[in-house]
């Protein structure tokens, strides 16, 4: 691992502190403009043409390129100790090999062991992160267990600590049963907090590990045999399910196959508030079950057609986040599951990839635009955890939390190159278009030019306040959305009535946000020229999974989800 770079002082800042970009195209999930933005003090000040600006401010050039909101990773477990063992990105290298890969905040796991208190644990992470984030964080809590101490400690971490998340798990010995899950999921309702399920059925599973044991099954193959699709969407199912009866808001956190997302749709169809998450393992290769390497649950699916199903699910708006679950376990580490493949350490690397990878099969292989790759990879995750519009967008007022994404530029991953601590990477030899040259982290230069100048500290824990009002209120956005439109509300203004909004509990959601929601002055949305059309894309997954195939995905929502009336 290599020696962390200790934080800059104040003072010796004050040449960092001003900063323009020109000529690049603005990107927001509602479309893109050519503007330029001027940074100060790690916020953005103002963005448009001709920009009067103080002297000595710095200039980069950004003619050709995509100006981006900074990637926000809402799934990562960094120094999580898990099966046994520890996984080895902690919270210094995994956020470095972030800021790497154009992500600029991430948002991980605290992880209890069944039994513990939640806010003991919470308290733990904090120790742990704090001085070591390069880049802001937030964290949800998993609910291992579930008794009246939980639920107690849940208000406290919503109330006092900055939580709206909380994680429940379906498989796994620390598992909640129906009951316990009905229980957490209408506390996360009474709180104004987002339940979130790891959704795959335990007692199956543990059943099939059994049986195949039994049979003399102790192979990596073990792994997906004993946890098959229909297993996932069962979960998936009783998850949407057992919220329905208690009216809470859900967000499925591991889709990986067509058959889950079918189930979401459903729901939502129904009128239902789910969300749905996939990772980027999942969308971008698929799995050859004798590989140790690639183990993490749910599987990566052996199934050709699984990354497409995906891909249609995300371009409709049916899943509304990207993810990397990055959970790194060195081969020796791997190598505990040799000869019992339940023993393997479960997750893969994906935080520094996530960006490119998903560049490269969603924007340049045709299927979404950049505003839709925006709101997949930053904006959506910024309004479900209730950080927008600080994060997720470029805007007066936002946290300067910026890449510069040079489309033309390829990039070959490697473990030999990455920034992680892990001694191999499951994408190793994907090309993918696409570079971050630049990625602003606070108004920070953390890549510069290419070049890595992460700081250990800079990052700072993010409050996720309680009561998103994209998943809570969206009626009173109608109104203040309004309100921007007209001119009434700058960004920061805007940003300050999100912040406080009255909340009253509601049973019925509408899911999508009102159409004065979107074109705001920095995010106006129409097509730029010459832009692709993705409504007759194709789509191909990369060589290097020895499977060349070719699928038309007709995206039947606009880029940018529903809510956008510009397309
Ligand atoms: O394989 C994975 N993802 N390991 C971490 C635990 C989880 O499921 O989130
Ligand atoms: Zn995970």
């Amino acid at each position: 691992m290599s020696t962390p770079v200790k934080k800059v002082p104040i003072h010796l800042q004050s040449s960092q502190n001003r900063l323009i970009i020109k000529n690049g195209k603005v990107v927001n999930e509602t479309g893109i403009l050519e503007d330029d933005v001027f940074i100060e003090d790690g916020i953005i000040k103002q963005i448009g043409k001709n920009l009067i600006i103080p002297g000595g401010t710095r200039v980069i050039d950004a003619r050709g390129r995509y100006i981006l909101p900074g990637g926000i990773d809402p799934h990562t477990h960094f120094e999580f100790d898990f099966m046994g063992t520890r996984s080895v990105d902690d919270f210094y290298q995994g956020t470095k090999a972030a800021i790497a890969g154009g992500t600029t905040m991430i948002i991980d796991f605290v992880f209890p062991k069944k039994g513990e208190s939640i806010l003991d644990k919470y308290h733990e992470y904090r120790q742990k992160a704090d001085d070591k984030v390069c880049c802001d964080y937030g964290l949800h809590v998993c609910l291992t267990s579930w008794n009246d101490r939980v639920r107690d400690e849940m208000k406290t971490l919503c109330q006092q600590h900055g939580v709206n998340s909380f994680k429940m798990f379906m498989a796994y010995d620390f598992m909640l049963n129906d009951e316990e899950l009905y229980s957490a999921m209408e506390a996360c309702k009474n709180l104004g907090a987002l339940a979130q399920v790891h959704a795959e059925n335990g007692s199956i599973i543990r059943k099939n590990v059994e049986k195949l044991k039994a049979q003399g099954v102790t192979g990596p193959e073990g792994h997906e045999l004993s946890r098959p699709e229909s297993v996932e969407a069962e979960a998936v199912n009783r998850a949407c399910v057992i919220a329905k009866a208690v009216e809470a808001p859900l967000c499925i956190d591991n889709v990986t196959t067509g058959e889950s997302g079918e189930v979401i749709k459903e729901a939502q169809a129904n009128g239902q508030i789910v969300y749905g998450a996939s990772h980027v393992h999942n969308l971008s290769m698929i799995g050859n079950p004798n590989v140790i390497y690639t183990i993490a649950s749910p599987p990566l699916r052996s199934n050709p057609e699984a990354p497409e199903k995906l891909w249609d699910l995300i371009a409709s708006d049916v899943l509304q986040l990207t993810g990397s679950d990055h959970c790194t376990f060195k081969k020796e580490q791997k190598a505990m599951g040799q000869g019992d493949f339940s023993k393997i350490p479960n997750g893969v690397n994906g935080v520094e990839s996530r960006m490119a990878v998903i560049w490269e099969k969603g924007v340049h292989s045709g299927l979404i635009d950049p505003s839709r790759f925006v709101a997949i990879t930053s904006t959506n995750a910024a309004k479900l955890f209730n950080v927008y519009p600080r994060k997720g967008c470029i805007a007066v007022g936002s946290d300067a939390d910026i890449v510069i994404w040079n489309p033309a530029k390829t990039q070959t991953i490697s473990a030999q190159t990455h920034h992680l601590a892990v001694d191999f990477n499951i994408f190793e030899g994907m090309v993918c278009h696409g570079v971050p040259e630049f990625v602003i982290v606070n108004g920070r230069v953390c890549v510069d030019d290419e070049n890595l100048r992460a700081v250990q500290g800079h990052g700072t824990f993010v409050e996720t306040p309680v009561n998103a009002p994209f998943i809570y209120a969206p009626e009173k956005l109608e109104e203040i959305f309004e309100s921007k439109k007209n001119g009434v509300l700058d960004e920061v203004e805007l940003h300050n009535k999100l912040a406080k909004i009255e909340f009253e509990p509601k049973t019925c959601f509408t899911p999508t946000l009102p159409d004065s929601a979107i074109g705001t002055p920095s995010c106006r949305g129409a097509r730029p020229e010459g832009q692709r059309n993705i409504q007759d894309s194709t789509f191909s997954i990369s060589e290097e999974m020895d499977t060349e195939r070719k699928s038309c995905i007709k995206v039947k929502n606009p880029p940018g989800g529903k809510s956008s009336g510009f397309w």
